[in-house]
Order: C-alpha cells, then sequence, then structure tokens
C-alpha cells in the first residue's frame, strides 16, 4: 500500500470508525513510522473519547499452575514436566484479596491453569467471599461445562476472561494439539448468555502468523462485542515446542500496538488491558500501550513464593510484591497524566440482546 492510501485510511478511520478486513490487513502489511505514529496517536484520541482519562486497576492471584492442556506455546502446557507444580488454598486466595481491596483495588482477576482439581463448588464459594470483601471478581480459569460457568455466576463472578488467541482456525489448530476453535468460541456464547461480561485477546507474533490473521481478530473482537480485549506479544518459552522461534522484538512491538490502536478505535468502548508480555517485550511497552488506546493495568499479586512457578514465558516473573508493582503502576498513570479509577471498572457496553439470568442468594 502507497503511503497516500495509508492516510486516506487514517482518515476513514477517524471519521467512520470503522474499516473493512481487507483495509485493516493493507495497513498491518504496510510498515511506515510515521504513519503508524498517526495510527497510535489517532487510537489515544479514540480511547480519550470512548473510555476518558481513567485507567482501571485490576490485581492478579494466579492461584494454580496445573493445567490439563497442552497449548504448544505455553510454559504451563501439562507437558512441561520441569515446572514446579502449585495450589493456593483457598484462605491464601482470600487473605490475597483482601490485601488487594486494602490496597484500593477494586477488582480482583482469579487466574489458573485448566486446573479440575479446583471444583466448581469450592470456587464458587472462594467467588462468594472475595465478593463479601467488597470487590468485583474476574475470573480466568478456561474452559468449563454450562452449569459451571452458571454457578460461578451465581456466586457472584462479573467477569470471565477466554481468549481465542487467534481467530485463524489454521493458525488455532496448530498450536493447541487438545483444543477445539468452535468448542472454545461455544463457550464465550454461553458466557455472554449468562451475562458475564467477557473478554477475548490474542498473541501477536505467532509463528505462521501473517497480516490476514490479525486482521480477523480485530473484526471478531468487534463483531463479538467483547467488555475486555487483552493484546499481547507472544514471547517464545524454551521449554515448549514453539520455543525456537525468535521474532524481531521491535517489529513485534509496532505490529502489537499496531492490532491495540485498530481494536481501540473499531470496538470503541472496550476495556484494553496494557498487557504484561508488552511490558517484558519492552522495558516502556506497558506506558506505551497506555498511549496507544489501552486503559487497564492488572498488577500481579501473586505471592513471591508462586510466582517463579506461573511462569508461561520467560520473563514475566520479576519476583517483586504486588505492593511494589501497584506503586509502579501508579506512578505510570501519574507520569501519563491520568487518573486511576476508584470504582469497580465495569463495562460500558450494553447488550440488548442478553438477558443475563437472575443471581441465586447463595449461603456457605
Ligand atoms: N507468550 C505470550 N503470551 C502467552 N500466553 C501463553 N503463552 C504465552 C507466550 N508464550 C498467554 C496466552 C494465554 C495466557 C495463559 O497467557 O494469551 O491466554
Ligand atoms: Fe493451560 Fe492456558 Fe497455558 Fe493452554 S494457555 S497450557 S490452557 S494455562
Amino acid at each position: 500500500m502507497t503511503p497516500e492510501k495509508y492516510e486516506s485510511l487514517l482518515q476513514k478511520l477517524d471519521q467512520e470508525e470503522n474499516l473493512s478486513w481487507a483495509e485493516i490487513v493493507a495497513i498491518i502489511a504496510t510498515p511506515c513510522p510515521e504513519l503508524d505514529q498517526k495510527l497510535f496517536s489517532l487510537a489515544d484520541r479514540k480511547r480519550e473519547k470512548y473510555v476518558g482519562e481513567e485507567i482501571h486497576l485490576r490485581g492478579i492471584i494466579e492461584f494454580s499452575n496445573y493445567c490439563r492442556k497442552n497449548c504448544l506455546y505455553c510454559g504451563l502446557r501439562r507437558d512441561n514436566s520441569t515446572l514446579p507444580r502449585y495450589r493456593m488454598k483457598p484462605a491464601e486466595i482470600i487473605e490475597v484479596a483482601q490485601k488487594i481491596v486494602d490496597l484500593g483495588i477494586p477488582t480482583v482477576v482469579l487466574q489458573s491453569g485448566e486446573d479440575l482439581a479446583y471444583p466448581t463448588d469450592l470456587l464458587a464459594e472462594i467467588v462468594f467471599q472475595v465478593k463479601k470483601i467488597g470487590a468485583a471478581v474476574t475470573l480466568s480459569i478456561g474452559e468449563r461445562d454450562r452449569e459451571d460457568y452458571l454457578s460461578l455466576y451465581q456466586a457472584g463472578a462479573d467477569r470471565f476472561l477466554l481468549k481465542q488467541e487467534t481467530f485463524d482456525r489454521n493458525l488455532f489448530d496448530q498450536i493447541h494439539s487438545d483444543d477445539n476453535y468452535d468448542f472454545r468460541l461455544a463457550c464465550q456464547k454461553i458466557l455472554q448468555e449468562i451475562g458475564f461480561q467477557t473478554g477475548s485477546g490474542n498473541m501477536v507474533g505467532l509463528p505462521g502468523q501473517k497480516a490476514k490473521a490479525l486482521a480477523l481478530d480485530i473484526k471478531k473482537f468487534q463483531e463479538w462485542n467483547f467488555d475486555m480485549i487483552g493484546i499481547g506479544p507472544f514471547i517464545p518459552h524454551p521449554k515448549t515446542p514453539l520455543g525456537k522461534h525468535q521474532p524481531d522484538s521491535y517489529q513485534q512491538l509496532i505490529l502489537t500496538l499496531k492490532v491495540l490502536a485498530l481494536t481501540r478505535i473499531l470496538t470503541k468502548n472496550s476495556h484494553l488491558p496494557a498487557t504484561t508480555a508488552l511490558g517484558v517485550l519492552s522495558a516502556k511497552g506497558r506506558e506505551t500501550a497506555l498511549r496507544c488506546g489501552a486503559n487497564v493495568i492488572m498488577p500481579d499479586f501473586t505471592p513471591i513464593k508462586y510466582q517463579t512457578s506461573y511462569n508461561i514465558y520467560p520473563g514475566k516473573s520479576s519476583f517483586e510484591e504486588g505492593e511494589y508493582r501497584l506503586a509502579q503502576a501508579r506512578a505510570m498513570i501519574k507520569r501519563l497524566g491520568r487518573k486511576e479509577t476508584n470504582h469497580p471498572g465495569h463495562s460500558l457496553k450494553r447488550h440488548p440482546h442478553l438477558n443475563p439470568l437472575p443471581r441465586r442468594e447463595r449461603k456457605f
């Protein structure tokens, strides 16, 4: 694509806040530092217009690194026998959640590998307890049955993250040896029908991933009207089958930011985190993301003794206390001249097609 054509697509993006799949492919496939910068500023303006100056903090607890799945890219995969495994006890999880709330963070994210050793009833009880502390609860625990999702919702869980990782069916099949593209989307549909605020996301820079695949991800994010979308670079982990792939990190940073910026403009008011993986790829990665469309930071509060073992990709664990990460996040917000929210930061979207089920009072 010529620079003139890129420039005219930027104008269209500004006016119509939409592009076709083919037009997005053209932007992604055209490297042009000057126009890429214009795209980033446009995304920053649209972020201001649709979600304002507020930045939402979400405190994450990675409560178990056991996983029944074997995704080819992930350090937690079942076959990675070099990884020491841990499970946090419910009381430990609640204690960390209390700390997160005491530090003024309104949302707790409970994240784990797909670990069926936590039966749904137990998870529901944990959710209920964390809600009682006064936090909004996001779950990120992978695929379960409708009944499980329903009881977690009834226990009070507000949001659910289930990333598709890529919407390109062939690529999805190549990097997931034991997962099914349609099944994962069916889970997503169930979560939306139940009434969860739902999140998806992708990885950028996967082996064989072309501009066409990334453009498809962006169109699907828009079509599904996700409340939250996590966009991060793929970082090879040496103990996985994709460990030898080495993307050029500068190109990957720009590409990830372009996907983020386009997603902001097309999805308007979705919540987009400055992902940890972006911070690992580049020291200023998260801060830059917050100037290219992102409006959420998710500091990790997993106790230090477990952090090393939640080794999804190299460089993820920096062995710092949650308090320290929070201070860093708050300093970042200040440098950017933005504001930290003092409310849960629920979705700004309306889902008129959804009719959330009433929540049952639960007693434990
Ligand atoms: N690089 C970057 N992100 C990864 N994830 C898993 N493996 C990697 C990797 N090698 C992300 C995926 C997944 C979550 C568990 O972590 O997006 O959803
Ligand atoms: Fe398990 Fe998720 Fe890692 Fe796949 S990406 S191996 S499901 S933790």
